[in-house]
């Protein structure tokens, strides 16, 4: 219920903001020259990355994927590899490419342990309540597909990626989340807790 409301009171505040209003049209063919030369080495040229460092992007909301560009441009959220990149693109590359990406198809993909993936899906659905940890669910969706624009979507990611967030997230090193609604989450939540649910996630569809 107290999440509910807090989700309920940010969602006001970007929407009376304008963060929801609609954009200049984004034009995703517009951004496949800079896929086909930079992104691709890394996201693959449909954004399923091939490596689980590096997130995959396809069916990734697009207001998602331009937010976390600006920010790492903006220096919002850290990391020396994406503020290199992002530095390079105009407010129109981001939104072209947050299109292009948003409108790939995620490659299906499987949890390899079961049994932790079980551990993980009690925590995705229910939190953990003795240490006060909020069901993913909530905020992510039942699927894990998310909740456009603010939630982004969990499912199939790779769990690699998903426990850096997690640990950058419960560290402050990642702070741009709005609210501080993931801080909050990350900070209650153990590195066997992460792993299990993050192990979850990967499988997820
Ligand atoms: C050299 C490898 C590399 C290249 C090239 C690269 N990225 Fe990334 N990207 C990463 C890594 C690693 C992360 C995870 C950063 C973190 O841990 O915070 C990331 C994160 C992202 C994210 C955040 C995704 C999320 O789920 O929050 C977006 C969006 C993104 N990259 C878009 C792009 C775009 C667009 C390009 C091309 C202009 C690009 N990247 C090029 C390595 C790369
Ligand atoms: C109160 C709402 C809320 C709850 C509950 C919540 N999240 Fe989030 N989460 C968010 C928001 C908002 C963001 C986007 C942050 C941003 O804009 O950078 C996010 C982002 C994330 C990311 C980063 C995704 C990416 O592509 O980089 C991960 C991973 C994540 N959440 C995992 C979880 C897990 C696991 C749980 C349950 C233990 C959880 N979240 C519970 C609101 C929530």
């Amino acid at each position: 219920m107290k999440q509910a409301m807090v989700v309920a009171a940010v969602v006001g505040l970007m929407a009376a903001s304008g963060v929801n209003a609609e954009a200049a049209k984004a034009d995703p063919a517009k951004a496949q020259q800079i896929v086909n030369t930079v992104c691709v080495a890394c996201h693959g040229a449909d954004g399923n990355s091939p490596a689980p460092a590096n997130p995959k992007l396809a069916s990734q909301h697009p207001d998602y994927l331009n937010k976390q560009l600006t920010n790492f441009k903006s220096g919002e959220r850290k990391n020396p590899i994406m503020t290199g990149m992002a530095a390079a693109l105009s407010p129109e590359d981001m939104k072209n490419l947050a299109a292009y990406f948003g409108g790939q198809k995620l490659a299906p993909a499987a949890a390899k342990d079961q049994v932790l993936a079980a551990k993980g899906e009690k925590i995705y659905r229910g939190g953990v309540a003795a240490m006060g940890v909020p069901a993913c669910s909530g905020c992510h969706g039942p699927t894990g597909s998310g909740i456009p624009a603010m939630f982004p979507r969990l499912a199939g990611q790779h769990g690699e990626y998903i426990e850096t967030q997690l640990k950058n997230f419960r560290i402050g090193e990642r702070a741009n989340d709005p609210g501080k609604m993931m801080q909050m989450v990350a900070m209650k939540m153990s590195d066997q807790d992460m792993k299990a649910v993050a192990e979850y996630i990967s499988g997820l569809h």
